[in-house]
């Protein structure tokens, strides 16, 4: 199937450049059954960016992150209304094949979960399954490429297919899970709460990681660290009982809070 939302050429685009969004969100609402989980949220996200949810738990926080790949296509009983356009398109366009369109994304759960296999392979596979790679020779380049973004091809280049992805700390898992995000070549990495379950060392290198992907990709971070958010993101999405209540750049949203809400959970009274 044709991918119709490749990124437009647009050279070094960078935020504040005026470049388009490369996601719109447009009332987005979301029920899970009867209950309504989203509440007609809008927010763009831009190219070379890092956009931190924040907000209490229960709040839609990776409800909203899951409708930006579509990962909700597959669960039952759930009703999504409004729009969400990549570079100008509807991402429910029929012409629009739900695989191809995920892999304009990369995808980090809060508990590493690399898989029972090589190093190498934790890598390779993602590449492999969209034939991104030609010759052994590419899929090696493109491995070490993967692994060194991730900021991890130094620890481990010596034992690539002789240790498992399951026998690194779990910060290198972290990082490996990353670094097999990466493989697919996504434009966005979506991560829920990354840094959730690592100690704080592993967590220093994962948020000096994300700020690195700034590089050349958006990311979304779901936190609950305030300090996390502050220290990572150029901008924060603050949701409150399925509505994203403000929006904007961390300085203001964090030192100047439109919302007594959002100052409330920030000060840390609520969440
Ligand atoms: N699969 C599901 N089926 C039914 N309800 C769900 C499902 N997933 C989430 N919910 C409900 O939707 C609401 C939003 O949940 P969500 O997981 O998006 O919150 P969150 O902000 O990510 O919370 P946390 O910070 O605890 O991870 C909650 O009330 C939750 O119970
Ligand atoms: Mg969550």
């Amino acid at each position: 199937m044709r991918d119709y939302l490749s990124s437009p050429q647009t050279p070094s685009t960078k935020l504040g450049d005026n470049a388009p969004p490369v996601l719109t969100v447009r009332d987005l609402s979301l029920w899970y059954g009867e209950k309504q989980a989203l509440k007609e949220v809008s927010f763009e996200l831009y190219p070379r960016e890092v956009m931190a949810f924040i907000g209490p738990s229960g709040c839609g926080k990776s409800t909203a992150l899951k409708c930006l790949n579509r990962m909700h296509d597959e669960t039952r009983g759930v009703r999504i209304e409004g729009q969400i356009y990549m570079h100008d398109r509807n991402i429910y366009d029929p012409e629009i094949d739900p695989p191809v369109y995920r892999r304009h994304f990369g995808w980090v759960a809060q508990k590493p979960n690399p898989f029972p296999k090589s190093i190498y392979e934790n890598v390779a596979y993602g590449a492999r399954i969209h034939g991104l790679t030609r010759t052994r020779a590419d899929m090696d380049a493109h491995v070490e490429r993967c692994l060194r973004r991730a900021h991890l091809w130094e620890e481990v280049k010596d034992g690539l297919h002789s240790k498992d992805g399951t026998d690194l700390s779990g910060g290198q898992q972290q990082r490996l899970c990353i670094a097999r995000a990466l493989a697919t070549e996504p434009d966005v990495m979506l991560m829920d709460e990354p840094t959730g379950s690592i100690d704080p060392i592993a967590t220093a290198k994962v948020e000096d990681l994300m700020m690195s992907l700034r590089e050349d990709l958006s990311v979304v971070v779901i936190t609950h660290s305030m300090m996390e958010a502050r220290r990572v993101a150029d901008r924060v999405a603050y949701f409150h009982m399925g509505e994203l209540l403000e929006c904007g750049p961390v300085g203001q949203v964090f030192d100047h809070p439109r919302h007594q809400q959002t100052r409330a959970f920030i000060s840390g009274r609520t969440g």
